[in-house]
């Protein structure tokens, strides 16, 4: 844990997948921590995944019963986002919906106090979009965390054309205290990993589409080949279909390239509801327990 810190308590907006990830790592490397979310039910799903996470922790004996405890009295929630006026920092973390995060950086821009930092975890939009005609965008950026967020090392800095240098300075000390590796990229669409990465996953997609390969090969190909620990499809179905075709259209959309053009079948399986695991079935079928169970063999399959 770093001494002499700038940031003492960190807000976190959302406690989704990556709100939730976000909001433990920060409690267990000792920050005072704070989070808001759209109501009540949701708050208590995402602080019970932080319970949970800590639990099996504890029965691999990775977390002692001490620092489990320790993370969790650090956590408290908040009434409403008014509630994180006196954080030093605070991480939004929100659906990925540009008015949606327009309309939060609004509130926090009013609500929190002139030395306060102002982070989003957008995969995609543009972080001067963002936090454009805020009084405090000198403050703001873009601090892009992988999922699952306890478990991945990297964390991606993006700032805005406008943050100040002392902001970048003052985040990468914080990222360091909580044990995270870092590097700083232009406010771009996909910033590194995922504008590397798109282009690859959606050949894999087109690699299947026009039959060249079945689903299965292309992921042990990749796998046994490249030595990557998942396939393209597997890590498709793990981050989820309807995510990544937002996020492929809006890198399309900005950067006119056609390495970022979705496959038509990408759309296709989105409406046809093959989402990926969070709902039991995308390239693949899952059953409860999240094993394999089918494939798709074939575009007839969602054809009906
Ligand atoms: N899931 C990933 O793999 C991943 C990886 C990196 C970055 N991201 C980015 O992180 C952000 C969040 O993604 P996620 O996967 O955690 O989404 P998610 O849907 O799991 O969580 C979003 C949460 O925000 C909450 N929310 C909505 N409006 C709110 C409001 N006004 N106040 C407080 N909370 C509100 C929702 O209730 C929900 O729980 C997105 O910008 C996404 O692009 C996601």
């Amino acid at each position: 844990m770093a001494d002499n810190r700038e940031i003492k308590k960190v807000g976190v907006v959302g406690c989704g997948t990556m709100g939730s990830g976000i909001v433990q790592v920060c409690a267990q490397n000792g920050y005072e921590t704070i989070v808001s979310e759209a109501n009540e039910d949701i708050l208590k799903k995402g602080l019970a995944k932080i319970d949970a996470f800590l639990t099996k922790g504890l029965e691999r004996g990775k977390v002692t019963q001490q620092e489990k405890e320790s993370t969790l009295g650090r956590i408290k929630a908040a009434g409403s986002m008014n509630d994180l006026s006196d954080c030093d920092l605070v991480i939004e973390a929100v659906n990925e919906n540009i008015d949606l995060k327009r309309k939060i950086f609004a509130q926090l821009d009013e609500i929190c106090s002139d030395h306060t930092l102002l982070c989003t975890n957008t995969s995609n939009l543009c972080i001067m979009e963002i936090t454009q005609g805020l009084k405090k965008a000198e403050k703001a950026l873009g601090l892009h965390f992988f999922n699952p967020v306890p478990l991945m090392k990297l964390v991606e800095i993006a700032p805005s054309i406008v943050t100040a240098s002392d902001t970048v300075k003052a985040i990468i000390n914080f990222i360091k205290s909580i044990g995270k590796e870092y590097v700083v990229v232009k406010d771009t669409p996909g910033f590194i990993v995922n504008r590397l990465n798109s282009p690859y996953t959606l050949n894999a997609i087109r690699l299947f589409e026009n039959g060249i390969a079945s689903i299965e090969d292309i992921d042990k190909a990749v796998k046994l080949g490249l030595n990557f620990p998942m396939g393209p499809f597997e890590l498709m179905d793990f981050g989820g279909l309807d995510m990544m075709y937002v996020s492929v259209k809006g890198r399309y959309e900005e950067l006119l390239e056609p390495q970022y053009s979705a496959p038509v079948l990408l759309k296709r399986m989105v409406l046809a509801g093959r989402l990926g695991r969070k709902v039991g079935k995308g390239w693949y079928e899952y059953n409860e327990k999240g094993e394999k169970i089918g494939v798709l063999k074939t575009t007839k399959d969602i054809e009906g």
